[in-house]
């Protein structure tokens, strides 16, 4: 059940909502969408346009029709395969340093992400852009920022061999993990056959971070059915998000990963970072400046915000949004409300042992942390 009236906005929030109908026309002008963007944000403008007309008829079904849905549990086919991959997205000795793992980046005792503006690479070097988080990110239409990667096994070979990240070569981390006889031995297992190679590595990593989902937030209890999973307050920023056109981008089970962009459709925003987005990779200028459409789940965890990592907080980052995205000013007490909803999106994150790790050989390269 859709909870009735007294969660609706009033007579206020239906002018609002109009106001927000006249930005969203101008903003689908500007939105381009794969297949299934286009079909969440289509429920989303149908929901918005019943707003303005009066109100939504309070309807019965278990899985609440929304422009969002629940994230799923993970299925693992391949449980050694996964083992394999977790071990090797925390072990250190991939990278040039000897010290920086996947984790360092995208720590799971943190939302999967390091919580700074840009990550610390090799030699202390500072990143490009901010490190999102590798949670639910097995959902994303494509991987990083710009979505370079089509998938997460081609994106695990990105950071091993990126001088600004592990500095390592393919080559050297396959020999690295060959020169030690218990990983030899454990990718022989899981592939059945003899021999290591990158292909293998990051479909090792790759199947581990599939298994790194978050279902079980506030909000999909809510999704489900369960009235009292969300408190009236939550329950109001949802109806907020959802009537001023936040879902037109953020829908779908990740609030976004689904489509890319622009960052400042009805205002500019001048970012502190070079970062093109997505023109970088199809070399298109109408591509300038979109950036895939980063998952809202978990953001509670995934601190600071946007690809520069400029905003700092919940609540800076919503004002921005509301602004330069639909063209709206919210109130201090609706900001928080929307603050408050999508602190509903933290899911039980994934209980992770740490792994141990089979010791270098007399053989292993040694790292070179200071070069
Ligand atoms: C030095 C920090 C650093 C390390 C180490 C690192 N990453 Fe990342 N990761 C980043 C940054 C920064 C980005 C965003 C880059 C971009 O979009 O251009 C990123 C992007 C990603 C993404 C894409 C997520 C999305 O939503 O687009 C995934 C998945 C990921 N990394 C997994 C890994 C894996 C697996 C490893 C280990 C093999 C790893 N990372 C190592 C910093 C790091
Ligand atoms: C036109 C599409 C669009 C609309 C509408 C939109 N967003 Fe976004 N949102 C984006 C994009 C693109 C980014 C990433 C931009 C960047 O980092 O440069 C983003 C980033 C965010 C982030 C930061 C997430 C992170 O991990 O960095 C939050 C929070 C957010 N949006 C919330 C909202 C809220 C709340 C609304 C409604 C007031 C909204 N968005 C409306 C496209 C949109």
């Amino acid at each position: 059940m859709i909870r009735p009236r007294a969660s609706m906005p009033g007579l206020s929030g239906m002018r609002v909502a109009a106001g927000a109908l006249m930005n969203l026309k101008k903003l689908k002008k500007h939105i381009t969408m794969n297949a299934t963007s286009r079909l969440f944000a289509a429920a989303a403008f149908s929901v918005l346009a019943a707003c303005s007309e009066g109100g939504q008829t309070p309807r019965s079904s278990s899985l609440r029709s929304e422009p969002v849905a629940p994230v799923a549990a993970a299925r693992v086919d391949d449980p050694e395969l996964v083992e394999l991959g977790r071990k090797l997205y925390f072990d250190p000795r991939l990278s040039k340093s000897g010290f920086i793992s996947c984790n360092s980046c995208h720590n799971l005792s943190m939302g999967g992400s390091d919580n700074l503006k840009s990550s610390i690479g090799h030699n202390w070097s500072k990143g490009p852009i901010n490190a999102p988080t590798v949670l639910n990110s097995s959902m994303n239409l494509a991987q990083f920022w710009d979505g370079r990667a089509k998938d997460l096994q081609e994106q695990a070979g990105g950071p091993i061999a990126n001088p600004g990240e592990m500095a390592f070569t393919h080559k050297l981390a396959v020999d690295m993990l060959l020169s030690i006889p218990a990983y030899v031995d454990e990718f022989r297992e899981v592939f059945g056959a003899e021999g290591i190679d990158i292909k293998k590595v990051t479909k090792a990593i790759a199947a581990f971070e599939e298994t790194l989902v978050t279902p079980g937030s506030r909000f999909d209890f809510w999704l489900k059915g369960d009235d009292r999973a969300l408190s009236a307050e939550e329950l109001e920023g949802y109806q907020l998000f959802k009537s001023s056109g936040c879902t037109a981008c953020h829908n779908g089970p990740l609030f976004g990963g689904n489509s890319y962009q622009k960052m400042g459709v009805i205002e500019p925003y001048s970012a502190k970072s070079p970062a093109e987005g997505r023109s970088a990779v199809t070399g298109r200028d109408a591509d300038r400046f979109n950036f895939k459409v980063p998952t809202l789940r978990n953001v509670e965890l995934t601190y600071p915000y946007f690809h520069d990592g400029e905003a700092e907080t919940l609540t800076e980052a919503v004002e921005v949004m509301g602004r330069i995205q639909l063209g709206r000013t919210y109130s201090e007490s609706d900001n928080r409300k929307i603050v408050a909803f999508l602190k509903t999106l933290t899911g039980k994150q994934p209980e992770i042992m740490l792994p141990l790790l089979p010791p270098s050989s007399d053989s292993t390269p040694r790292p070179t942390p200071f070069e």
